[in-house]
């Protein structure tokens, strides 16, 4: 098996859509990125990644390319998944933290999670999705951490 761990931050400013997992969340502010600053499609994408100790995200999708600009995070997840497959993996299990003031992300826990699974060809029962307060320590961003177990393709 392969396990891989990622994580992004990303600065909360008023304005900006807020958009986890490739859901829209209410919300007065959003992230300031130079992608829709998907923090949790980017820390899943570093961890598949790392999985099969291939660079990061930045080296797939540098920020500074105006094609990557206001790009889907979906693309970048989708471009993971097609290197840990091309490697002779799939993904099993992600596991993810999302660390964030406000809002409450409770209510948008079932909605997110089938969005990921969706995107990387899981059941939702494999996606893991933990909800923190920085507890005031960093009010103005958005934190995630996650990780992903990889099995190989010819154990299916
Ligand atoms: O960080 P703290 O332990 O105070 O969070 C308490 C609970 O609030 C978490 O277990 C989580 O279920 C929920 N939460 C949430 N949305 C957030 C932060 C925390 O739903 N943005
Ligand atoms: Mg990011």
């Amino acid at each position: 098996m392969r396990i891989g761990y990622g994580e992004d931050a990303h600065r909360l400013i008023e304005g900006r859509p807020l958009v986890l997992g490739g859901v829209a969340i209410p919300s007065e502010r959003g992230p300031l990125a130079h992608s829709d600053g998907d923090a949790l499609l980017h820390a899943l994408t570093d961890a598949l990644l790392a999985a099969i100790a291939w660079d990061d995200i930045g080296a797939l999708f540098p920020d500074d390319a105006p094609e990557n600009k206001n790009r889907p995070s979906q693309d970048f997840l989708h471009a993971a998944r097609e290197r840990v497959e091309a490697a002779g993996y799939r993904v099993a299990q992600v596991s993810a933290a999302v660390i964030l003031d406000r809002p409450k992300l409770g209510p948008y826990r079932d909605p997110i999670r089938a969005s990921v699974a969706e995107l990387l060809g899981l059941s939702p029962d494999r996606v893991g999705l933990t909800f923190k307060t920085s507890e005031g320590l960093a009010p103005d961003h958005v934190q995630v951490r996650a990780v992903a177990l990889l099995l190989p393709l010819d154990q299916l």
